[in-house]
């Protein structure tokens, strides 16, 4: 979808759908009839009256367009009250423009960024979540559909009433394209049904994005054997049990100036959780080609870095198996040794991520980053605890939990804390080995989970475990702008907190 600019009045433009934003005050009525009737004579006045519009968030009113609006129809969406406009409520009544255009097969939207009377006003920001949220609005996966829906809708224009905000408005819509471009690399492996995304996929991929890159990027693959002579047997028991080899990835960006920082980004790379011999049922296993979707968002990220060209040396690492059952699979109460050398009894195969997240994480450690962010798919009990829109970040760093925090929260992904309490560490004590890989309790599943991991990071490189099993795939869709399926969660928040070093 193209993403246009024009600088004028809304009200003068021409095409499918108008949006118009309203903020919410008790003379709502008045004052959107006051902007626009004199253009739709008092047809607008009759519908208002008939209708509780009152611009609360969320709100939406949909008029045909015709009189001396050259549109086919009007979108009214309401913002809220202005003191509390958030960048997802731009989003979101662009997605909801979008999902309607969409809809009715209607070929072009014009949309107004919000004007310079708010206290907020940022036409960079305004026109970046207005594009993000039509590109993430207009993603389909149709790479296993014989028929391809057609898609009708071609434009997007961003109109501007001030001609000195329009280069900025431009910078914005250029920055969401490369933002989204990668959040669209991570849904679509995602989405990729097991079968198909294997190891081996995954590292090409990941080789595909350091050929794009211009040498940008560059990517190392290790396979069964090296990462045998690596000693990496907590990722190598996850692996044992499938005959598609264990891919262990490992990107690196490096800027041409001297680095700011260094950093790791570590992504759980499940290409398919079966649970092992730990089997999973049914149900549980249905979504469980998404439980790669950590890797998919350092991918996505990776994706981005060329155009990006942040003054940031970033790793990527991810260890890329399936988790399967089968004769040569690992078994409940089996013993096997990390790369740090520490000994991890398995007693449950289905907390597989953790074991593969072991090693990848002693392996970014010896890369000497200032920061590490791991990503995972990792917990039932995270999306219990938070349910399917919200990621949870454990730390053992104030300050980066906060930046990550905050980072998340200015691109629109939803993401809580939550603690990696030390009383609970005993819980993941083994009788006979150092480690166990799943708690002696039932309760309080992620932040256990992220207590095993925190054993692989040295103490004194800062750290941020960030559980995404809720918000990787939409088992319906959430808001208004992304639909079912994989969301690429996480990537905005990386290139966010990248961009912000
Ligand atoms: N991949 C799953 C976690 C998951 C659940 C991801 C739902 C996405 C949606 C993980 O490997 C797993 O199976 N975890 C177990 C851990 C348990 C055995 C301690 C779980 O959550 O049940
Ligand atoms: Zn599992
Ligand atoms: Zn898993």
């Amino acid at each position: 979808m193209k993403i246009l600019t024009a600088q004028g009045d809304v009200l003068e433009q021409g095409g499918g759908l108008m949006l118009i934003g309203m903020f919410q005050h008790e003379n709502f009525r008045e004052a959107f009839i006051g902007r626009v009737n004199d253009r739709t004579k008092d047809r607008v006045e009759k519908t208002a009256k008939h209708i509780a519009f009152e611009g609360k968030v969320g709100q939406t009113l949909l008029i045909p367009g015709g009189d001396a609006l050259d549109v086919d129809f009007v979108l009214v969406v309401g913002l809220g009250k202005q003191a509390d406009l958030h960048l997802d409520t731009i989003r979101n009544a662009t997605g909801a423009a979008i999902q309607i255009a969409r809809q009715y097969g209607l070929g072009s939207v014009v949309a107004e960024l919000l004007g310079e009377d708010i206290e907020t006003y940022d036409p960079l920001l305004h026109a970046k979540a207005m594009t993000e949220a039509a590109l993430l609005a207009s993603y389909a996966f149709t790479n296993y559909k014989d028929e391809k829906p057609h898609q009708k809708l071609v434009s997007l224009t961003l109109v501007i009433e001030d001609a000195n905000d329009v280069q900025a408005a431009k910078k914005g819509i250029e920055l969401a394209e490369t933002i989204i471009d990668g959040v669209t690399v991570a849904r679509d492996l995602v989405n990729t049904p097991g079968q198909d995304m294997t190891p081996k996929r995954l590292a090409a991929a990941a080789t595909e994005i350091a050929k794009l890159s211009a040498g940008a990027v560059t990517v190392k693959i290790l396979g069964r054997k090296e990462c045998e002579k690596r000693k990496m047997g907590a990722y190598l028991a996850v692996a044992q049990g499938s005959h598609e080899e264990p891919q262990f990835i490992h990107l690196s960006y490096k800027p041409e100036k001297r680095a700011k920082k260094r950093i790791a980004l570590i992504g759980k790379g499940v290409t398919f959780d079966s649970g092992g011999l730990s089997i999973k049922p049914s149900s549980g296993m249905e979504t469980m080609k998404c439980d790669m979707a950590g890797g998919a968002a350092v991918l996505g990220t990776f994706a981005t870095l060329a155009r990006l060209r942040p003054e940031v040396e970033i790793h990527g690492i991810i260890a890329a198996t399936e988790n399967m059952p089968s004769d040569t699979a690992i078994r409940p109460g089996d013993i096997v040794r990390a790369s740090n050398g520490m000994s991890i009894e398995i007693l449950n195969t289905d907390a597989e991520g953790r074991l593969t997240l072991a090693d990848a994480l002693h392996y970014a450690a010896q890369q000497k980053p200032e920061v590490m962010i791991d990503l995972a798919t990792l917990t039932g009990a995270c999306v219990v605890a938070l349910g399917e829109e919200i990621s949870a970040a454990m730390s053992t760093n104030d300050e980066l939990r906060a930046q990550i925090l905050s980072a998340a929260n200015r691109s629109g992904e939803n993401m809580w804390p939550m603690p990696l309490e030390k009383n609970y560490a005993m819980l993941m004590e083994s009788d006979i080995a150092d480690l166990r890989n799943i708690s002696t309790s039932r309760y309080g599943g992620s932040l256990t989970a992220g207590l095993f991991l925190k054993n692989f990071v040295p103490e004194e490189i800062p750290w941020v475990h960030l559980d995404i099993a809720g918000p990787a795939f939409a088992e319906r869709p959430i808001g208004k702008y992304l639909g079912k399926g994989a969301t690429g969660y996480g990537v905005r928040t990386l290139v966010e907190y990248i961009r912000g070093i």
